[in-house]
């Protein structure tokens, strides 16, 4: 992701004021939203209401993160579902280069080496070819877990209820419901057993406000299905929306 896109702003009381009202709030180490004295956000994301995000000396990185979800990492684009727990170090890998040209040096293609050599007197740009390898972020459904130290590769998808485990390069995309880990990442397990993830599925249990999954014994999947089922028309959805890094920008009068 260019540098363009990464919008940075100093906090104000309108949008301290903003952030609380949205439940936009800072994850790490017990930090309440008035130490945040900077914010991080990058332009074309959205985030849910009710979502707390990645907070260091001081500065606040939203992340398009769904209702309830929280992250110690920051991810500058792609899009995340509700209730997902990312652990500090998560990374997207970085641009793409090209592989199929002589070099994979970037001054094919960037603006700085172009600038270079006709300051340096060149007058032959023969080299020069566009090239658009810019990040496109990765999906990432609902209940997914995210270890520690976990690089993930662009426009990879992972599926709800996954697991990845700490330390993991994923370069494919996450069935749900399993759990992968390791460089590249494999399957280590399913989650639970075919028939309760197709039920867990069913359920979308994810979607609901967490008032009425808070009347819910989470111990026992089987039991928890039974119950949901049972129950399933009278639970109340989340009514959380997602506030736009545009409205964010208009908060801080940017
Ligand atoms: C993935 C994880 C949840 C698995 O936990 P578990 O069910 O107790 O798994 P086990 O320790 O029994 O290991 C099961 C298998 O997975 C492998 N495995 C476990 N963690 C792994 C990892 N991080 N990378 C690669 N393989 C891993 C084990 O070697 C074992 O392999 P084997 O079956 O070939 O012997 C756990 O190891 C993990 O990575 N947790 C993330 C912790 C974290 O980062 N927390 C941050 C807070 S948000």
């Amino acid at each position: 992701m260019s540098d363009q896109k990464i919008m940075k702003a100093d906090i104000n009381p309108r949008l301290h004021a903003f952030l609380r009202e949205n439940n936009i709030i800072p994850k790490t180490g017990g930090a309440r939203l008035d130490q945040v004295k900077r914010l991080v956000v990058a332009r074309g994301t959205s985030v849910s209401q009710y979502t707390r995000h990645h907070f260091s000396n001081g500065t606040m990185f939203i992340s398009p993160i769904g209702y309830m979800s929280y992250s110690s990492s920051f991810f500058p684009g792609g899009s995340i579902g509700a209730f997902c727990s990312i652990a500090a170090d998560v990374s997207l890998m970085g641009d793409a280069h090209p592989m199929d040209r002589v070099t994979s040096h970037t001054f094919t293609y960037e603006n700085f080496y172009r600038s270079l050599v006709k300051e340096k007197g060149g007058t032959s740009e023969a080299a020069f070819r566009p090239y658009n390898g810019s990040y496109r972020g990765c999906t990432i459904g609902n209940d997914v877990w995210i270890g520690g130290q976990v690089l993930i590769k662009n426009q990879v998808s992972i599926g709800d209820g996954a697991v990845i485990a700490a330390g993991s390069v994923v370069t494919k995309d996450v069935p749900p419901f399993h759990v992968v880990g390791g460089a590249p990442a494999r399957i280590i397990r399913p989650k639970f057993d075919q028939k309760i993830i197709s039920r867990l599925q069913r359920t979308a249990w994810w979607e609901y406000d967490i008032v009425s999954l808070s009347s819910f014994d989470m111990t026992n999947p089987e039991k928890f299905c039974d119950e949901f089922e049972k129950r399933q028309g009278t639970l109340q959805k989340a009514q959380a929306r997602k506030v736009s890094a545009e409205e964010i920008a208009e908060a801080f009068g940017a």
